[in-house]
């Protein structure tokens, strides 16, 4: 877990955009993830910073099932997800965990990371808002596991969508006020 945990904090946003010259953080939401990456102009990072991102939670879940077995695959993931929202080298103020969420998913119950991927494609394309595929992608993968015959998974998961929707707590407020950027806006 202490392993995932910190392969899951390595701040893949951050890192890539520093290399051109930006602090993240310091552009449209200050988020370390694809979206706010993506408001840089430069996709190509962006798509980066989602690979990254997503593969540091699939490679938690991989290796430590190697070593350890399923369960100890998800807890591992669970700890990569946490570790990059709350990354102690940005003393806790990480990403939103979408992309991580969806890694740990595709590797732990494959077709439940397929359906994620698929709400969060559809509610983000639909109402180009990223954060409602986000979330729509959080709510989907622990209820896909379960119905997939993932009990452990998809309470793990479920724990992950707590904490996912909760770190959207802004992006809601957002939503609700109607002042949400939408993607390819600023
Ligand atoms: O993956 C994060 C996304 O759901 C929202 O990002 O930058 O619009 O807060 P952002």
């Amino acid at each position: 877990m202490l392993a995932g945990y910190l392969l899951g904090s390595i701040p893949f946003g951050l890192l890539l955009t520093r290399m051109v010259g930006v602090d993240i953080r310091q552009v449209g939401s200050g988020n370390i993830g694809t979206t706010n990456v993506l408001r840089t102009g430069n996709k190509g990072l962006a798509a980066a910073t989602l690979l990254l991102d997503a593969g540091k939670g699939a490679a938690a879940v991989l290796l430590a099932r190697y070593f350890g077995g399923l369960e100890a695959g998800m807890l591992a993931g669970v700890a990569a997800f946490l570790g990059h929202c709350y990354p102690v080298w940005l003393k806790f103020r990480g990403g939103k965990g979408v992309a991580t969420l969806l890694g740990v998913t595709l590797a732990a119950v494959p077709l439940a990371g397929l359906i994620a991927l698929v709400a969060w494609l559809v509610g983000a394309l639909v109402t180009r808002y990223s954060s409602v595929g986000g979330i729509l992608a959080a709510v989907a993968a622990p209820l896909a596991a379960w119905g997939l015959g993932a009990p452990h998974s998809a309470i793990a998961l479920a724990v992950m969508s707590v904490v996912l929707v909760w770190k959207h707590r802004e992006n809601i407020g957002r939503l609700r006020s109607g002042t949400e950027s939408r993607i390819g806006s600023k």
